[in-house]
């Protein structure tokens, strides 16, 4: 008898230490839209669908979004057995008919929960139930689980997060993993064999350079963070990014209410830090601006690079203006001046400044030795440059101007 259970506990430990996340996902940073952001808990199969079908009319998925995931606030109760059951008033109609519409649209669908008892919005957590929400999810037909972290007390954050995934790759379907415990238990140090993304930061508001503090869920030490905060809280993780598992800065606040600079401006850093890029606002009535934003083909290139090198400052807020790098597949670089400040800003680069070797992906730019073809990626009608010359630009408040510089000869 003792044998048997020594046997049984290697074969425990050898299957925990052989469970695996769903690999060749999220190979480039995922793109989609998420129900959060702009509708919070006001969210149904209406919705949903409405969605899923103005994603198809404008082409999204051909510009690389193709997750239509639902954020919290669709759970009913649980039944007799323990299984989730979602809202019956909200989504009458049953989740496997939802996920047959969304795939129907050539979209994939994605489902929210949370690692305690519940979610932060007070619905049924996964805590005690993460075998049963997972086949429940994948019976459903969802393709992309994001897993929240409000009321954890005593859970474990590596156990707990583990225990998800092992229970989603039982499950049988390839579910993407997005983990969103706001990095307060330094996810990036120990989540890449876990989740596919973490996020790095609290959650994110439509501001600029603001930090708003809110107490509507009962926590008023927690603060909303707008893009500045945020970037300067993920731009130090670079390393811990890649392939398969990405720093997440939070999803997109584009169309929400900043300027149309600043929209511009937070969509591009998070390209140039290979963020996820989910959508967060109401396709049905977005602008003209915001449209042509969110479909930027060549700055989207630039988030969904192959090399998946998330990008870096070289010197911080220097009279409010940054420049970034990220390295770019082929010996391209990105090139984005980021100004925070609250005017205009005349720039001038002389890009000898910037003869720099970066140690994470052994990339030097070699300004002395390489002359780069330079491409705007915002001003398509910009004159065709070279680095052979200084760069002179106006760069607008809370704005960006940013250049894809491609290898075009020796000096
Ligand atoms: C947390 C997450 C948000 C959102 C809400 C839902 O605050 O960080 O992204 O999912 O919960 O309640």
């Amino acid at each position: 008898m003792k044998k048997i259970f020594t046997l049984l506990a290697a074969l425990l430990v050898c299957a925990s230490a052989f469970a695996q996340k769903w690999e060749g996902l999220a190979q480039t940073p995922q793109m989609g839209w998420n129900s959060w952001n702009k509708f919070g808990c006001d969210i149904n199969e209406q919705l949903i669908k409405q969605t899923a079908d103005k994603m198809q009319e404008l082409g999204l998925a051909d510009y690389g979004y193709v997750y239509l995931n639902l954020d919290d606030c669709w759970h009913g109760s649980r039944d007799k057995s323990g299984f989730i059951t979602e809202d019956e008033n909200t989504f009458p109609s049953g989740m496997r008919a939802l996920t047959d519409y969304i795939h129907s649209k050539g979209l994939k669908a994605g489902i929210y929960s949370d690692a305690g008892v519940q979610t932060c919005a007070c619905r049924p957590g996964s805590l005690g139930h993460e075998y049963q929400d997972a086949l429940v999810y994948a019976n459903w037909g969802f393709d992309y689980l994001k897993y929240d972290w409000c009321f954890t007390t005593d859970v474990n954050p590596k156990g707990a997060y583990r225990v998800m995934r092992d229970a989603l790759r039982a499950a049988g379907r390839p579910i993407l993993f997005s983990m969103c415990e706001w990095g307060s238990n330094q996810p990036w140090e120990w989540a890449a064999e876990i989740g596919h993304s973490w996020r790095t930061t609290g959650d994110i508001c439509a501001s600029f350079n603001d930090v708003q503090h809110y107490d509507d869920l009962g926590n008023p030490t927690w603060k909303a963070q707008g893009v500045l905060s945020i970037i300067d809280q993920n731009e130090p993780l670079r390393k811990y990014a890649g392939p398969g598992h990405w720093n997440d800065p939070d999803m997109l606040e584009v169309g929400n209410g900043m300027t149309v600079a600043e929209d511009r401006a937070h969509f591009t850093m998070w390209c140039m830090m290979a963020a996820p890029l989910l959508l967060g606002n109401d396709l049905n009535t977005m602008t003209p601006e915001t449209f042509a934003i969110i479909t930027n083909r060549d700055v989207i290139a630039i988030d969904q690079d192959p090399l998946g090198i998330q990008g870096f400052r070289t010197a911080k807020n220097v009279g409010g203006v940054e420049y970034w790098f990220k390295p770019l597949e082929g010996g391209d670089w990105a090139f984005c001046i980021l100004n925070r400040s609250d005017s205009d800003q005349k720039v001038t680069v002389n890009w000898k400044k910037f003869c720099l070797d970066d140690e994470i992906s052994g990339r030097s730019t070699g300004f002395d030795k390489i002359v780069y073809d330079m491409k705007n990626l915002w001003d398509a009608k910009a004159k065709p440059a070279t680095t052979k010359r200084n760069l002179k630009v106006t760069v607008g408040t809370h704005d960006v101007a940013v250049y894809r510089l491609t290898p075009a000869g020796e000096k």
